[in-house]
């Protein structure tokens, strides 16, 4: 399986049977390097709630690559009146898909869409453990650190995705506890330095190698687990 970090949240999972698209906050992105269009045979994208920095370019992906969004009911029953295929699941759902399991986690966060007449109903906010090839990665979407993640230590999570910059999300001291309840072989830091509000120094959560592989990835950077 080959990850790619896209920027902010948004990551790119690659294996057989899947070209899947994490949170594709891509247009929007100041630091983004690739425009969204670039991304081409995605078979699935997952939303892990409604805030514009992780819907990002869902709409105009799915819509031109014709791809299986996976995201909770409220978002799915959103985006179906756009037209997308949608796979609805909820927090605490596990679902056999072609390419392995999903698993969608609880997470602490608002999940509101925003449109032009403001916000609507977006459910909760979760995260997704996502098993491909025997391989199990784990987004956390945006959460405060919570006492569920310790449930995730028995999933032997190969690689967690987890926020770092702390205001909307936990901060570097708060996600080297969330490593330590996960204990994931390799963690790699997200959500952090793409705005203001969310600057932080990334070598803070170096620490966190105490209990995992800490991965610092620049945009566009890979790694093949
Ligand atoms: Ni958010
Ligand atoms: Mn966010």
């Amino acid at each position: 399986m080959k990850i790619t970090y896209l920027g902010h949240s948004a990551f790119l999972i690659e294996d057989l049977n899947i070209k899947a698209l994490i949170d594709p906050f891509i247009d929007g992105n100041p630091v983004s390097r690739i425009k969204s269009s670039d991304l081409t045979g995605i078979t699935h994208i997952f939303i892990t709630h409604g805030h514009g920095d992780h819907m990002g370019d869902v709409e105009s992906i799915a819509g031109r690559n014709k791809s299986v969004v996976v995201c909770n009911y409220e978002i799915a029953g959103y985006l179906s009146t756009k037209n997308l295929n949608t796979h609805a699941m909820h927090v605490g759902g596990k679902v056999k898909m072609n390419f392995g399991t999903v698993r969608m986690t609880n997470a602490i966060h608002g999940s509101g869409i925003e449109t032009e007449n403001g916000f609507i109903c977006g459910g909760t906010a979760g995260g997704f453990v996502i098993e491909v090839g025997g391989k199990k990665v784990y987004h956390a979407g945006d959460t405060g650190l919570t006492l569920d993640m310790k449930l995730l230590e028995s999933e032997n999570i190969d690689v967690a995705l987890l926020p770092i910059g702390g205001n909307f999300t936990m901060d570097v001291e708060d996600a080297v506890k969330a490593v330590e309840f996960i204990r994931p072989k390799i963690v790699i830091p997200m959500h952090y330095n793409t705005f203001k509000p969310i600057e932080t120094d990334v070598n803070g959560f170096r620490c966190a190698d105490k209990y995992s592989e800490v991965k610092v990835l620049n945009i566009m950077d890979s790694i093949e687990i």
